[in-house]
């Protein structure tokens, strides 16, 4: 039977439910609570925020490399984008909300394998579809534990990809921004470990490739050729647009084994036909190599020469871009 509680026994619930501190959830600031905490029992939302009941709420990331973080600036920009088309006003400037992510970060006290997620919810108020009760955005922070041997092994031996042709990809306007609303990539996702994928790829209405559940997708011809999707139904990938930008710079030119960086249309059949020799993901500032496509071969079934180049050039770009590099406060995050 469900038991009315005290507050002191709520407490001791949320404790015993907790996971213990520093085992995966490691800082995490809320506007509800006005300030960061490290312990995971405070890691929580309320019930009454859009964000909960209504999925109205938008979310970006960034990296943390080195004891510095990576792209939080273009990151936030594209999240206040999102922010603006998901009608969410938001109660801090661009500055201030780097400023509380980077003091949510030196909470951690560590200097890499932390993953770092924000989001900015509608807020909180009644439970009405409308907006108008609520008080005002709301601002979180999570920093966690990221298993980065996983994501080496990936770009050693690649992974298997599957089309998943059973689950439409969301509506313009919910996949152009980066909202919470990631029921169907959660569910394309899973059904692409059904189907013996990683992550799924979709397909647009019209029958072209789209994107994968939580990345980009490109494939490079045997002519040398990196096509990936137009961005207009997708979410613009600041990893694929970075490798774009850096195909384009001159320092590149000479490293990178490709002679046209293209967005257009892009069938499965093409996807699937012997000109394609690589396959590459982008996400999350890594690459992925594809080796493995609908159960078919891609190329050598190795990660290839373009995706390597890659991964070596976002790699020095996040230790050394000092445009896209933050210092983390370390010293100004004690109790
Ligand atoms: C649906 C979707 N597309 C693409 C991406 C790649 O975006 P980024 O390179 O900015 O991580 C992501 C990453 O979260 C995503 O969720």
């Amino acid at each position: 039977m469900a038991r009315l509680l005290s507050s002191q026994a709520c407490h001791e619930a949320l404790t015993q439910s907790s996971p213990p501190q520093g085992e995966f959830l490691l800082s995490f600031y809320s506007s509800v609570l006005n300030g960061i905490t490290t312990d995971p029992v405070y890691m929580t939302l309320p019930i009454d925020d859009h964000m909960v009941h209504r999925g109205h709420a938008v979310f970006d990331t960034c990296n943390l490399i080195e004891g510095k973080v990576y792209g939080l600036s273009f990151h936030l920009d594209r999240f206040l984008r999102s922010a603006r088309d998901a009608r969410i006003p938001h109660f801090a400037s661009k500055d201030e909300l780097a400023n509380i992510i980077l003091h949510t970060v030196a909470a951690t006290n560590r200097r890499s394998g932390v993953g770092i997620r924000y989001w900015m919810s509608a807020g909180r108020g009644d439970f009405s579809i409308h907006t108008s009760n609520l008080k005002h955005s709301n601002f979180y922070v999570a920093c966690h534990v990221v298993n980065e041997s996983l994501r080496e092994r990936s770009a050693e031996v690649g992974v298997s990809e599957v089309i998943v042709r059973h689950i439409p990809l969301k509506s313009r306007e919910l996949a152009t921004l980066k909202s919470n609303n990631y029921l169907i990539n959660a569910l394309t996702a899973m059904a692409a470990k059904d189907l013996g994928g990683t992550l799924g790829i979709q397909l647009d209405p019209a029958g072209n490739l789209a994107e994968c559940s939580i990345g980009s997708v490109s494939i490079v011809t045997a002519s040398g050729v990196l096509k990936t999707p137009k961005l207009d139904l997708i979410l613009r990938g600041t990893t694929l647009l970075r490798a774009h930008a850096l195909f384009l710079s001159k320092e590149a030119t000479t490293t990178l084994p490709i002679t046209d960086f293209v967005f257009c249309d892009i069938t499965p059949a093409e996807a699937l036909s012997d000109q394609v020799v690589e396959m590459i993901e982008f996400g999350g500032a890594h690459v992925t190599p594809i080796v493995q496509l609908d159960g078919k071969k891609i190329g050598t079934g190795q990660p290839g020469p373009v995706f390597k180049a890659f991964h070596t050039l976002l790699k020095k770009d996040m230790l050394n871009a000092v445009e896209f590099l933050d210092n983390v406060p370390y010293a100004s995050s004690k109790l």
